[in-house]
């Protein structure tokens, strides 16, 4: 099965457990609203991709930590669209939920996303008790304070940012626990595989900058320009565009030398290199050297 079907299964599955009987129909629209059609689904398939490196010797326990993962930043998205974050009125190319549902039910739906990321972990425990523990303190630890992406949404409340923290937590965060899960769920220790979670997430953040600065809302299925507008720090603003894509092409190249020894690691090396070089705008590339 491809990776994507295997994501959208195991998505599927998790947001039916919210929508059983007697669920409140608004809510459950909402759930389903919130996480179809997806994204790119980057980070279960980085999930995924390092368990299939590392063996996949339960693979279901790989598909709930992979669901596990994209709920999670599913929610993160419907509560960052929030009007009390970024006031944001699209996201993948329709009404944001808040916009579409209400504020309300925006909330909740972010609520429940997360409650559910862990539920589906805790009913594949089953399979390998350990391993599935071990699976739940990392998204923990990678979802609320101080390493998580609840502590990136808290840095931009600060009047001093630490730049390196703040993209760290709000991005890196659900990179490193992709590597991590997936590594934990074919039954590997997690720790050697956040180097590369970290560089991932580096290197994404400075392609979401430049898509931000470069793209436009239709390109993007959400509005462009949002860190201008709010006045973020950025790799756009802080080293140009062609500085920023010098940067990307280097931390890329430092993800994948990290990569640990394993089965599969060229097939992974592979990967990750053939994703990211959907991410950087192709007008980047040809930008004027100093624009
Ligand atoms: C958006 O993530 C949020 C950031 C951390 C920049 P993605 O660009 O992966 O969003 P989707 O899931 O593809 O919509
Ligand atoms: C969203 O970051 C990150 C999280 C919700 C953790 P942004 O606000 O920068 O991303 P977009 O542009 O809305 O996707
Ligand atoms: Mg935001
Ligand atoms: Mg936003």
């Amino acid at each position: 099965m491809r990776l994507s079907d295997r994501i959208d299964l195991a998505v599927t599955h998790a947001v039916r457990i919210g929508q059983a009987h007697p669920a409140p129909s608004r809510l459950s629209a909402a759930l389903h609203y919130a996480v179809t059609p997806g994204g790119a689904r980057i980070r279960p398939t980085i999930l995924l991709s390092v368990a299939m490196a590392c063996g996949d010797d339960r693979p279901a326990l790989s598909d709930a930590a992979a669901a596990a993962l994209e709920v999670i930043h599913c929610a993160s998205l419907v509560h960052d669209d929030l009007p009390c974050f970024d006031d944001a009125d699209t996201r993948r190319g329709k009404p944001a939920v808040h916009r579409a549902f209400g504020q309300p039910i925006a909330v909740l739906t972010g609520d429940s996303l997360i409650v559910m990321g862990f539920q589906v972990l805790a009913r594949a425990a089953h399979l390998a008790p350990d391993r599935a523990m071990a699976l739940i303190d990392v998204l923990a630890t990678r979802t609320g304070m101080p390493f998580g992406i609840c502590a990136g949404q808290g840095w931009e409340g600060e009047a001093e940012i630490d730049l390196a923290a703040y993209h760290r937590a709000k991005t890196g965060a659900l990179f490193i626990a992709a590597t991590q899960m997936g590594a934990i769920a074919a039954g590997q220790d997690g720790a050697p595989w956040a180097e590369l979670g970290d560089r991932i997430g580096e290197a994404f953040q400075v392609a979401d900058d430049l898509r931000d600065a470069l793209c436009d809302d239709a390109e993007l299925g959400k509005p462009a320009g949002q860190d201008d507008l709010h006045g973020r720090p950025n790799a756009v603003a802080q080293l140009g565009i062609h500085g920023a894509v010098a940067r990307f092409d280097d931390v890329l190249s430092a993800a994948i030398s990290s990569i640990p020894a394993c089965p599969g690691e060229a097939a992974l090396a592979q990967m990750v290199r053939t994703y990211a070089d959907r991410l950087v705008p192709a007008v980047a590339r040809t930008a004027i050297p100093g624009e």
